[in-house]
């Protein structure tokens, strides 16, 4: 048993916020339920590299009762929560490397202590685990049976490296179910993006010009909860059909070297590199306030930021936000341009977390139940795992639908009846 975390003090206030989740996380209590009855994941170890939140450490209940042994460190510098991070670690007995801020040696000092535990099992978040395994440990690489992968980012790395035949286990991308990134990615990065902005900032939204980068489901979510606060929303896009479809939704669709010039809150969510740069940061606003909720820090060029600013062009003005100043406008940037909903508020409400770690809980369990017919690439969520995780989740919510009759199932298999 070994751990590193902020403060084992915190560890009462953590365990009383992880319970808190807990009581809106009923998909998943109902399958650690299951689980401890029949320990699927038994002998298992399980490597999690995810946001050390309080969503998180029910997950991570769950692996546990389901058998697993479980080792766990951040997939963000920025968005461990601490009293969750010593809780997991003295309540729960999970091997915890995570601290809040760490730096990056810290944070990959971290990763390799996950890894010295030889687990079977990878849960990733954006692939930085899976990446180093396969880059700094190949030989250790066939000790693992499986993995999952949680967000958009990580399945774009793993594809890549499927294409490259680099990829040597299967990976279930958790991230593309319909119970995942239709909800968690839409409802929790629209809403807990715009928390993390206001909590740092406590500015006011309506009447406000919000530009949001990227009209994917995140930038869906983010876009439409800050129209809901009476913020006039501009959206970038370099996909014309995603484009198309936010012009249809209402919203303004300009370039970004428009948009910089009038935008008051920048929101990036592309998952791309470089989406506010040098040439935006010269035309923007005099407080412009510039934000991130993609999943790396790439998104906002920091480094051009940083040189335009000067040695003494920037300091921290509040908790969470540093300003740059640029030829005498003040730029400012939230949670260092990492993720904005995790590194200045708590990221997404578990009640959507409930799904997305559903079935993270279920694919872990089907990818070990078909490991000796599971090939090295990247795997979709089973159809039935994500309409079982849609129907338990509404079953909580109290809300009954209706059931095809008979006849209507007839009618929907058959191809003769017609005009
Ligand atoms: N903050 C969170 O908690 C959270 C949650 C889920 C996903 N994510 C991350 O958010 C990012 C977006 O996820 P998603 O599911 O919406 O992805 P997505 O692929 O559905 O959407 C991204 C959109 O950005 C657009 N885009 C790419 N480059 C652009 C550019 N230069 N300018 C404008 N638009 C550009 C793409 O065309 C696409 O429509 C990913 O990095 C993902 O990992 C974060």
């Amino acid at each position: 048993m070994s751990h590193d975390v902020a403060d084992e003090k915190l560890a009462e206030l953590g365990r009383q916020r992880i319970a808190w989740a807990d009581t809106h996380m009923p998909v998943l209590a109902s399958i650690r339920e299951r689980f401890a009855k029949e320990r699927p994941l038994d002998g298992i170890t399980v490597a999690a590299c995810l946001h050390i939140t309080t969503e998180t450490a029910n997950l991570l209940r769950t692996l546990k009762a389901g058998g697993a042994r479980v080792v766990a460190c951040a997939s963000n510098p920025l968005s461990t929560q601490d009293d969750v991070a010593a809780s997991l670690a003295l309540d729960e007995g999970i091997d915890t490397y995570a601290i809040k801020g760490e730096d990056g040696e810290t944070y990959y000092r971290h990763m390799d202590a996950v890894l010295d535990e030889r687990p079977q099992m990878t849960m990733d978040d954006g692939c930085d685990l899976v990446s180093r395994l396969h880059q700094a440990r190949p030989d250790q690489v066939p000790e693992v049976i499986a993995g999952t992968e949680e967000t958009t980012t990580g399945v774009i790395r793993l594809r890549a490296m499927e294409a490259d035949k680099a990829l040597r286990f299967p990976i279930v991308a958790v991230n593309d179910a319909d119970t995942k990134h239709m909800f968690d990615n839409r409802y929790g990065t629209g809403q807990s993006t715009l928390d993390g902005i206001i909590r740092a900032t406590n500015v006011l939204l309506a009447g406000k010009i919000i530009v949001v980068a990227g009209y994917g489901y995140c930038g869906k979510g983010v876009a439409s909860r800050a129209r809901g606060m009476g913020a006039q929303v501009v959206v970038t896009e370099v996909d014309p059909l995603r484009a198309l479809e936010a012009v249809m939704d209402g919203f303004r669709v300009e370039p970004m070297a428009d948009a910089a010039r009038e935008g008051d809150i920048f929101i990036t969510v592309t998952g791309n590199r470089d989406v506010l740069r040098s040439d935006h940061f010269e035309v923007m606003k005099d407080g412009a306030i510039l934000a991130n909720s993609g999943h790396f820090d790439i998104e906002i060029d920091l480094d051009a930021l940083a040189a335009k600013a000067g040695a003494h062009g920037r300091r921290q003005v509040r908790e969470f936000v540093e300003e740059f100043l640029v030829d005498g406008r003040r730029l400012l940037v939230v949670a260092e341009g990492r993720l904005v909903n995790l590194g200045a508020a708590e990221g997404h409400p578990a009640a959507v977390m409930d799904m997305s770690f559903a079935n993270q809980a279920l694919c872990a369990e089907w990818a070990l139940s078909q490991k000796d017919t599971l090939e090295p690439r990247v795997y979709d969520v089973p159809r039935d795992i994500d309409s079982e995780i849609a129907r338990l989740k509404l079953e909580t919510m109290n809300t009954p639908i209706d059931v095809l009759t008979p006849a209507q199932v007839e009618y929907l298999s058959s191809w003769t009846v017609g005009t």
